[in-house]
């Protein structure tokens, strides 16, 4: 990482700092938050976003609200930080991380029952500082797995932004990336421009551009042309929740460049920690899918694009069916079909 490289989110003495990826990449800006209803609005509104950093923020704007809840008597707290856990789960539905770094939060409440207030708030501060550490270790172990599979001067596409700037720091799908570049100087990148928040052309490009990578921007819709033209080796992305089976819900357009991929005969890899595996959900029909202001789709900038009065879907995220995914890097190894089976074993390690 550069010297000026800026985490997406961390805790300055009692502050949950946070990078405005609205903002980016124009301007370096970090919101202070001070409470759970500000981080809440931070994820809502996407001033920080990618999976585990939503929970890692999540877990953060446990550790404020903790400090707020005024009740000493040990069960009144517990009552009330339930309500604000269920409140901070409901920040952003898709991502899995979030409701994984609640229950974690909470458990450390529920499995020491004996512990004053005071305890409690100090190891839920404590235990968001861990979730995070833990988020980074895992990124450099997804990176040590997946550059094992990106072909010597790889031809890598990525879509939406799964680097830094979405976790605790270095990334998964730019983590493998980014170890791979580290192995591999003649590697490239094309990064999908990601309509309509523009992930991959703000916050990729700024990355890979920060790391020194080579990066090339293209258009959503030019990857079955770069594809037909035996451009691509390789695609590695991100994931926001992945099913017992191996589907994988990522930023909507995913699953398009999971089915070129497929019919080019290109290796499509998911890179993702454990900490966005649900096991509890069979199959990927059953993800829960955001849907997101219209706006985003008939405006730009600011302005409208798109005729008065007419109206826009804006599912943000897709689900691609595991039969297109040759492997998941995860933190302890690269799981390859059948994943039900692969999946459980590595939820056991
Ligand atoms: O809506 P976003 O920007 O939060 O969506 C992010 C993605 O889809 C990422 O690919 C995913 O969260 C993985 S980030 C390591």
């Amino acid at each position: 990482m550069p010297e000026k490289w800026m985490p997406p989110i961390y805790w300055e003495g009692d502050v949950v700092v946070i990078l405005d990826q609205r903002l980016l990449p124009h301007r370096e800006v970090t919101l202070r938050c001070t409470t759970a209803r500000q981080v809440i609005q931070a994820i809502r509104n996407m001033a920080i976003r990618g999976a585990p950093a939503v929970g890692i923020a999540g877990a953060m704007a446990l550790a404020l609200g903790a400090k707020s809840i005024r009740e000493e008597d040990p069960r009144a707290f517990v009552r009330k930080f339930f309500h604000l856990c269920r409140q901070v789960k409901a920040a952003r539905p898709t991502g899995n991380n979030l409701g994984w770094a609640v229950e974690k939060i909470y458990s450390i409440v529920v499995e020491n029952p004996q512990a004053g207030v005071e305890d409690m708030r100090r190891l839920i501060r404590k235990k968001s500082q861990e979730i995070l550490e833990e988020d980074v270790s895992s990124n450099l172990a997804m990176g040590a797995w997946g550059k094992q599979v990106m072909p010597q001067g790889a031809r890598i596409l990525t879509y939406c932004n799964a680097g830094a700037l979405a976790t605790g720091d270095y990334g998964t799908a730019l983590g493998v990336i980014r170890a791979a570049f580290a192995a591999d100087p003649d590697i490239q990148v094309f990064s999908c421009e990601t309509r309509p928040f523009l992930q991959g052309s703000r916050l990729t490009a700024y990355e890979l551009k920060q790391a020194g990578i080579p990066v090339t921007l293209i258009t959503d819709s030019a990857v079955g042309t770069l594809m037909q033209q035996n451009r691509i080796d390789v695609v590695v992305v991100g994931a926001d929740r992945i099913a017992a089976n191996g589907d994988t819900a990522n930023k909507i357009g995913t699953y398009t460049v999971a089915v070129l991929a497929h019919a080019h005969n290109v290796p499509f890899y998911v890179a993702a920690p454990r900490s966005t595996i649900d096991p509890t959900l069979s199959h990927g029909s059953q993800i829960p899918i955001e849907q997101r202001d219209p706006k985003e789709v008939t405006h730009f900038l600011g302005r409208r694009v798109a005729p008065d009065g007419v109206p826009a879907l804006n599912p943000a995220f897709d689900v691609t069916p595991h039969r297109y995914i040759s492997g998941i890097i995860t933190e302890v190894g690269i799981l390859r079909k059948p994943f039900g089976k692969a999946i459980r074993k590595a939820l056991e390690t």
